[in-house]
């Protein structure tokens, strides 16, 4: 169950527990998006705002709704349904969501939540969370791919050799400590969630290495600034959280000295690639590009090639 996996999350809960703390005021009305089972409603009806709406397209929500009730808050207004759906007495002070999903971008709920903030949001009201930076790493222990020949032992008996290059081409959730990256990290991007207009397609960067080194891939994760002040780190240098971290492999190794110059783009899953949406990302040095683009992958394992 992935709520219970979020639930157990302690460092996520207390950060947003806290964010929602320091920003509700008893005046405020309230929106919780994606309430799942309506945890981050409930810390916020414990600041006595005028008025918690929480939304939830599953019904998930049904169970949310006996859950807030059995903790002492009847009176959170649930909404089985989604922004499209959602209608309440008025603009609101606070919106809330918990909304990111592995490397921000995993989860399609950003363009939903753009769109609610839009229709719903006061001027000056506030978003949790209120910025969201993507943070992207070198990878250059070569253990990362010790996994990658498990397929093509035919475990159990099975022959799994058409999928067996998938991994490599693939991303994948893995949980890396410090010293499997270069010490140089890069800012993709900082999303101003009160203030965003578009989802961006893709984010570019550069990085230069700081010491010599074979770069197997780009370790991908984020950090929020929740409310002012309160943050929510998820990287290698951070207490673990169930994002982990998301590895972008490289199709072959890549050499840099102290001083190389990378160029990093990364595009994320878009809504227009379902029914198999796919990352694509690429490392540049000197004029070398090397790309994946994870629907190729999909579309070539159709053709069984
Ligand atoms: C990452 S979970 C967070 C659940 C809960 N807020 C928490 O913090 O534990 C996101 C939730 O948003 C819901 N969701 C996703 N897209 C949605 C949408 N467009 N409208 C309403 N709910 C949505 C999912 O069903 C899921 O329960």
């Amino acid at each position: 169950m992935t709520h219970k996996m979020m639930l157990e999350d302690a460092v996520r809960t207390i950060a947003y527990a806290d964010a929602i703390a320091a920003t509700v005021r008893p005046e405020h009305r309230v929106v919780d998006f994606g309430s799942g089972t309506g945890v981050l409603a409930v810390f916020a009806a414990r600041q006595h705002p005028k008025r918690v709406d929480a939304i939830e397209r599953t019904s998930m929500v049904h169970f949310a709704r006996q859950i807030a009730a059995r903790s002492g808050c009847a009176e959170i207004v649930f909404h089985h349904g989604d922004h499209t759906t959602f209608q309440t007495d008025g603009p609101v002070d606070v919106i809330v969501s918990e909304w990111m999903g592995h490397c921000v971008f995993h989860e399609a709920m950003l363009e939903p939540l753009i769109q609610l903030r839009d229709r719903w949001l006061k001027p000056g009201g506030q978003m949790i969370p209120k910025r969201i930076s993507l943070h992207v790493g070198l990878v250059v222990d070569s253990a990362v791919h010790e996994g990658d020949t498990f397929l093509h032992g035919a475990p159990y008996g099975v022959d799994f050799s058409a999928i067996a290059e998938l991994p490599a081409r693939q991303t994948g959730l893995v949980t890396l400590a410090r010293d499997q990256l270069l010490k140089t990290d890069c800012n993709l991007a900082t999303l101003d969630l009160e203030t965003l207009s578009a989802v961006p397609e893709s984010f570019t960067g550069e990085m230069v290495a700081d010491k010599a080194a074979r770069v197997y891939g780009l370790l991908g994760w984020f950090s929020a600034e929740l409310s002012p002040g309160i943050t929510l780190g998820t990287g290698p240098d951070d207490p673990l959280t169930h994002w982990r971290h998301m590895y972008f492999p490289l199709p072959e190794p890549m050499d840099v000295e102290p001083g190389t110059r990378l160029e990093l783009s990364l595009r994320p899953p878009q809504l227009a690639d379902a029914p198999e949406p796919g990352w694509v990302w690429s490392v540049t040095i000197a004029g070398r590009t090397q790309t994946i683009d994870e629907r190729e992958t999909f579309r070539r394992c159709a053709r069984g090639m």
